[in-house]
């Protein structure tokens, strides 16, 4: 398996640039990115894209670390896999500015591609062939020997606990072990850096905790992991940093932990009323908590001490069904930026 990165080919500027002349062309953008600029192993600044009239991903900025896992996290039709088919080298950029590994997509998307590794949304395995001729024949895509195609494809295989499923057909497996296998394909030629678009959308827990596993393991290997999810637990599991991106946008940049920090309180108490209580709730709520969401079926009251809110709720008379004291999460962060929730 990899896990070695490679020394990212990314521009040769010093760290800090103040003797740098303001007409500098690598100047605009400010100091403080020039260090992100030096290490960055995907760097994208007024990234964009458009489908005729129709901006799919509108001017974003973002920095991806060697050795990080970031994650784009947000709704559907947000523009995430508009963003990594860019990063990926299949899809032009419109406008903007976008490197990977050091390299620009439009001119050297071969050898870009050759150094990443790719789960795309939906599933491109070949359904006639077994389980283990599908990485083979990936392998040779990368001129691997037939031998050392194979060599890979059983430790990967093992990686991905499919090896007692190695001589099946791709087509008699289940949705979660074809999403293994697509990710043992991904990995193959052995990438500095991986896409996963939704790896584990549709997937049982347990599945979905067994491809978590691994995605770590690669992790802790070395490999620089992006992926889009709208699950925020996998968000929260996976990625060191992330952006929430909604409409064509980034709402918001940052770790898991910073995001809950920046735009949610410690805990969140949640009520649920009878059918048709919650609307003739008026003054009763007021002041109750730093900030109060009213959702069609409950209402969630953001405050550090949760339990302390539910008491001044109890005096005040307020009978719901059920009551809930939680951490906040990443949904917390999405529904105060964007005034909706992430999962319906
Ligand atoms: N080839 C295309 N032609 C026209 N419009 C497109 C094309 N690809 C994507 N779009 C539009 O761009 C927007 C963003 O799509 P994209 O697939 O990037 O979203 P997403 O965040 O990946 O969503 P999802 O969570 O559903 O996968 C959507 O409105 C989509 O309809
Ligand atoms: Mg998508």
């Amino acid at each position: 398996m990899g896990g070695t990165i490679r020394v990212p080919m990314t521009t040769s500027l010093p760290k800090a640039a103040p003797e740098r002349a303001p007409d500098d062309p690598a100047a605009p953008g400010a100091t403080e990115r020039a260090s992100a600029a030096t290490e960055s192993l995907i760097r994208a600044r007024g990234l964009t894209k458009r489908f005729g009239d129709f901006t799919a991903v509108d001017a974003i900025d973002f920095d991806v670390a060697p050795g990080e896992s970031f994650g784009f996290l947000g709704p559907n039709g947000a523009g995430k896999t508009s963003t990594m088919r860019m990063i990926g080298c299949v899809s032009p950029i419109t406008a903007g500015e976008l490197s990977v590994l050091g390299l620009d997509p439009a001119r050297d998307g071969p050898r870009i591609k050759a150094r990443l590794g790719v789960v795309p949304q939906q599933d491109t395995l070949d359904m006639e062939l077994t389980v283990r001729e599908n990485l083979i024949i990936y392998g040779r895509y990368f001129d691997l020997s037939r031998k050392e195609a194979g060599r890979r494809a059983d430790e990967l295989l093992e990686f991905v606990q499919l090896t007692d499923r190695s001589k099946a057909q791709v087509e008699s497996l289940s949705g979660g072990m074809k999403r293994r296998l697509t990710i043992a394909r991904s990995l193959v030629n052995e990438p500095d850096l991986l896409l996963l678009d939704e790896p584990t959308t549709g997937l049982d827990p347990q599945a979905r905790h067994l491809l978590w596993d691994r995605l770590y393991r690669l992790k802790q290997r070395g490999v620089t992991l992006v992926l889009t999810t709208h699950y925020m637990d996998e968000a929260e599991q996976l990625c060191d940093r992330l952006v929430i991106m909604d409409k064509a946008g980034i709402a918001a940049e940052g770790s898991p932990k910073e995001l809950i920090e920046q735009y949610s309180t410690r805990e969140v108490l949640e009520l649920r009323f009878p059918v048709g209580v919650l609307e003739t709730l008026e003054t009763e709520l007021d002041g109750l908590a730093d900030r109060i969401e009213r959702l069609p079926d409950r209402v969630l009251l953001y405050a550090d001490d949760g339990e302390a809110v539910a008491a001044v709720a109890h005096a005040r008379g307020l009978r719901p069904e059920t009551v809930l004291v939680r951490r906040s999460s990443l949904e917390d962060v999405f529904l105060r930026l964007t005034g909706r929730t992430l999962i319906e």
